[in-house]
């Protein structure tokens, strides 16, 4: 699914209204009848007491279609309209129904404390429209809907919450009804504190519109994960559906490199072999018995790598970054043409000697976490300033980010996706080796480098989704991903 920035949902508004034939106002009415229906849904029990926040332009206006909507299914309904702005026309003509049909509302800010119970504040004081920080009674507003106990439902965006800029403080949205397309900063690090969760609100713009622009971020929901599905082909043999190597491992971290060749071997590809140190032979193989088990000895990385002819290789997991290891790397990097996933100390590595990253095959996918980040391309000021390195580091060295994280995005060029899948049963030891060793099965499986960075991460997010819905966060390892891969396969596949 596309992510548009406010510019270009202001022009899909417009070519709505002129395509579709409808007025603003009509528009307007649509989008506040889907909120109604969606709080209708979610809060049934007719106690519920809804406090709808309205500012005075178009998020404002749905904000009064709502509120009368909810007034007359008999919900109790406190409506209080913020601000000294002119009115939107659209927000005058609804403001006119409002009093039309006598819907009482207040012009102050008189918030106490509502308690969690049944009151519900719905929060239409800004949307797309924020062009600077709230201040003066908005910023009140916004303190006392944090400060007040009460469900915070936020539409369209959470008011103060900026599209294109870092954001200093804004409501704290408990669900957030965004409509047609998910906004790239609900994704952000520094803004994950005002959403908790979001809904997206099919409002029907205009189809073509959304088809034919071009707005290089992309989020990888369900149905994007499904067109980038593979399925093995029926008469498949185990030479056809691709021999990953997995090169790491070091005295006392092999198993991340027995992660790595797992989940390669679990994504589907046919054979896996992993190149160790001596001391890692015996227990990967008594671990891991469907995997081939190399060790360097005296010969050179590359000539064991080369001979195997595998179709895609992961480096790093466990390798250590002594001088001998670092010599190795970059004897093998400046031989190899294999497709590559590089990962951990293979990074470390490479951040020390950033000139090395020019001998990696064109397209080859990095996977740091933040710190691995940091280390290769420096520090960033915000999250939108983090995004503008990142494409300009992968447009540089012509590899493909997955730079990882709560929302981790996958960075190609001056395309981004941001995945949807994935909890905080992830943040566990071993978990970015099965990231790195699941890329590298899908890129043996054919799929390019791009999409294999793209679905791995949608896949990985999914097991930990599946996992920890069925047995909790808390007890969650590395080994469970794998354990719940399949699963994901199977909900990709529906
Ligand atoms: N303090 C005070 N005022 C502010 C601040 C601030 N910090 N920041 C912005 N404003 C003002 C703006 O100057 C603007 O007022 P102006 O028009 O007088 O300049 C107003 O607040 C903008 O407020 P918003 O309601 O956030 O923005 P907009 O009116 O553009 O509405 C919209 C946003 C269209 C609702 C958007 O969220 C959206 O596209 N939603 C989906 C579709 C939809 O709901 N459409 C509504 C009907 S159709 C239509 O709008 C054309």
């Amino acid at each position: 699914m596309k992510i548009f920035n406010a510019a270009q949902i202001r022009e899909a508004d417009r070519l709505t209204i002129i395509r579709q034939g409808i007025s603003s106002g009509g528009l307007m009415e649509r989008v506040g009848n889907e909120v109604y229906l969606w709080l209708k849904n979610r809060f049934p029990d007719k106690e519920t007491v809804f406090h709808v926040f309205c500012g005075k332009g178009n998020n404002g206006g749905d904000g009064l279609v709502i509120a009368r909507l909810l007034r007359n299914d008999k919900y109790t309904l406190h409506l209080t309209i913020a601000g000294e702005n002119t009115p939107s026309p659209d927000f005058a003509a609804n403001l006119e129904k409002i009093n039309r049909e006598g819907i009482p509302y207040n012009t102050t800010t008189e918030i106490s404390s509502y308690g969690k119970g049944k009151a519900v504040v719905v929060d239409a004081l800004f949307g797309t429209g924020l062009t600077r920080e709230p201040a003066g009674e908005y910023k009140g507003i916004i303190e006392k809907i944090n400060n007040s106990g009460a469900y915070v439902v936020s539409v369209d965006v959470p008011s103060g919450l900026f599209l294109d800029r870092p954001t200093g403080f804004a409501v704290k949205a408990d669900e957030v009804l965004t409509f047609q397309f998910p906004k790239l900063a609900f994704f952000l690090p520094g803004n994950y504190r005002y959403i908790n969760k979001m809904h997206i609100i099919d409002i029907g713009l205009d189809k073509d519109f959304i088809n034919d622009t071009v707005t290089g971020y992309y989020f990888t929901d369900k149905f994007e994960a499904y067109r980038l599905y593979r399925p093995v082909p029926y008469y498949a043999h185990k030479g056809t559906r691709g021999h990953v190597l997995v090169i790491g491992g070091s005295y006392g971290k092999t198993g991340a490199v027995h992660l790595a060749a797992r989940a390669a071997l679990t994504s589907g590809c046919g054979l896996v072999t992993a190149l160790v140190p001596q001391c890692g032979y015996v227990p990967l193989q008594a671990s891991f018995p469907e995997a081939m088990v190399l060790t360097n000895g005296e010969t050179h990385l590359q000539e064991i790598a080369f001979a195997l002819k595998p179709a895609a290789i992961a480096i790093g997991p466990g390798m250590g970054t002594d001088e001998e290891t670092q010599q190795a790397l970059h004897n093998f990097l400046f031989d190899n043409k294999i497709p590559m996933v590089v990962d951990a100390d293979a990074l470390n590595i490479l951040s020390e000697n950033l000139q090395w990253l020019e001998l990696l095959p064109p397209k080859s996918v990095i996977t740091p976490h933040p710190k691995e980040l940091e280390r290769l391309m420096g520090t960033w000021n915000d999250d939108f300033d983090k995004i503008d390195k990142l494409k300009a580091f992968s447009k540089k060295h012509s590899v493909i980010i997955v730079a990882k994280d709560a929302r981790t995005l996958v960075v190609n060029g001056d395309a981004v996706y941001v995945n949807s899948t994935g909890n905080a049963a992830l943040a566990t030891g071993g978990s970015g080796d099965v990231l790195a060793g699941l890329i590298t099965g899908l890129i043996a499986q054919q799929y390019t480098p791009a999409d294999a960075a793209v679905f791995g991460v949608y896949l990985h997010g999914l097991s930990a989704d599946i996992g920890v819905a069925e047995t909790g966060t808390q007890a969650f390892t590395a080994s469970s991903i794998l354990h719940y891969l399949g699963r994901a396969y199977l909900q990709a596949e529906s």
